[in-house]
């Protein structure tokens, strides 16, 4: 069926027919166009257009055909363009002509403004509440190793020492503007369009405030060309879903490296990684390498959509169709992914003892040290000097912090006074660091007990 010819003499050739249809992609739609459709017959009630009794007889036909199209085969025959066309084709069937008048002041460029909102706003939801979930793993991974120390990074070489959970908390933070970014998408996506027509408003008066409270929308948009031409909330989401995978893929890489042979930190457990076909000793990471590999198919649903939107006239244009595959692509990444971490983060295990020993050997502490001197008085640029000149001497005599005495200490500069040997050990400079969002003891223990407090207002 069609929703229109009238102005045709010919139908439109069967390659152009196969080409443009979007029933096998947007029939996800279904349940929101179904909903959306049946807020708009008690608005055709509210403007005369249909009758209280047309309505209902509307507005339940709309009900079973919601739920017989669960059952296989429901559109077997459908050779019907998209979605919309499909459920108009169905009401028909079941509710007879009053069926035509389902589409009076109404345009599929809005319709499908509509279900894309109302679907948006079901994916936001749950992406949220599986990101909050995450968010609670890497909190009881961090709860359960609240001593451990190891060695942080930057370019990939040992930095300076940091608490296991201070590591796994700025995870957290990531995640929790994440979570506030979805938040955002949801209330871009959360404007009610209808009543805006195919680009110029509707020729009938509708309550569209009404309308927004029937589907529960906090408002109602402003402008009907902005409607038919608007893509911004889909693009809100699919960079949501990006900066959310993006920090998924880097937690993935640091993992993929930590339970490596040559890390050797942490275990994943045997139900997230994989054996090999040829090589009987494999056990690899490969729910973490795939999280990294969906991470650029989700970018890259976000860039297709911002090529398609780009330079496009006002107002709608069938370009615009192809907003659909990206956005539920990136949503079933996205929730895939979020679901898989949480399942790794549940399954990892560390081994506090060889994250310690890469940080006792290497000389993380060396910063601790020039603070240290600097906290005594000489000036930091001298104390950067003197302790870069102390790592030059290890390095050439194969000492590691430990192995210098506190005479020895002294006898290389009389700054090392006594109290200095103390902060050879990680674990001791790091209480200079007991600054809000640092990594000393009693700042981590602070952000931990912090962290539990905003999950626990995330899921109110
Ligand atoms: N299937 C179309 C889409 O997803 C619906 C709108 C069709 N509107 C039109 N003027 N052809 O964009």
């Amino acid at each position: 069926m069609k929703l229109w010819g009238g102005r045709f003499q010919e139908g439109p050739s069967e390659v152009f027919e196969r080409f443009g249809r979007s029933l096998h992609f947007d029939r996800r739609l279904l349940d929101c166009d179904i909903r959306g459709s049946q807020a708009f017959a008690r608005a055709l009630e509210g403007v005369g257009i249909l009758t209280g009794e047309e309505r209902a007889r509307i507005v339940e036909a709309l009900e079973q055909i919601r739920l017989e199209a669960r059952n296989p085969g429901f559109e077997a025959d459908a050779a019907d363009e998209d979605v919309h066309t499909l459920v108009i084709r169905k009401l028909q069937e079941r509710a007879g002509a009053v069926a035509g008048k389902i589409h009076t002041g109404r345009s599929r460029n809005e319709q499908v403004s509509l279900d894309v909102r109302l679907w948006l706003r079901q994916e936001c939801d749950r992406a949220r509440g599986l990101l909050a979930a995450l968010m609670g793993s890497l909190v009881e991974l961090a709860a359960r190793y609240p001593d451990a120390v190891i060695p942080g990074y930057t370019h990939l070489r040992r930095a300076q020492a940091v608490l296991w959970p201070h590591y796994l908390l700025a995870y957290f933070e990531m995640f929790a503007r994440d979570w506030e970014r979805l938040g955002e998408a949801r209330r871009r996506a959360n404007v009610m369009p209808l009543g805006s027509g195919a680009l110029a408003g509707s020729g009938f008066p509708f309550d569209r405030q009404a309308l927004a409270r029937d589907l529960g929308f906090a408002s109602v948009t402003a402008n009907s060309m902005d409607v038919s031409a608007d893509r911004d909330f889909a693009l809100d989401f699919l960079y949501a879903a990006s900066t959310t995978l993006l920090h998924l893929s880097r937690l993935a890489e640091d993992w993929i490296l930590y339970s490596s042979e040559e890390f050797g930190w942490m275990d994943l457990g045997e139900g997230v990684t994989s054996g090999s076909s040829l090589m009987p000793q494999k056990k690899n990471p490969d729910s973490l390498e795939l999280i990294r590999g969906k991470s650029g198919r989700v970018v890259g649903c976000l860039h297709s959509l911002l090529m398609t939107m780009k330079g496009l006239p006002l107002t709608y244009n069938r370009d615009m169709q192809e907003d659909k595959e990206p956005l539920f692509e990136a949503a079933d990444q996205l929730s895939g992914s979020l679901e898989m971490a949480r399942v790794v983060v549940d399954s990892a295990t560390l081994r506090p003892a060889v994250p310690a020993a890469a940080a006792a050997e290497s000389w993380v502490v060396a910063t601790d040290l020039a603070e240290a001197l600097a906290r005594a008085g000489t000036p930091f640029h001298q104390a950067h000097q003197l302790v870069g000149r102390l790592v030059l001497a290890s390095l050439q005599a194969g000492k590691k912090p430990a192995d210098w005495s506190a005479a020895e200490l002294a006898a290389f500069a009389p700054e090392f006074t006594s109290g200095f040997a103390r902060l050879l050990s990680p674990a001791e400079g790091m209480k200079s660091r007991e600054i809000p969002g640092g990594t000393g003891p009693g700042a981590v223990a602070a952000a931990l007990e912090e962290a539990r407090e905003r999950l626990k207002r995330m899921a109110a």
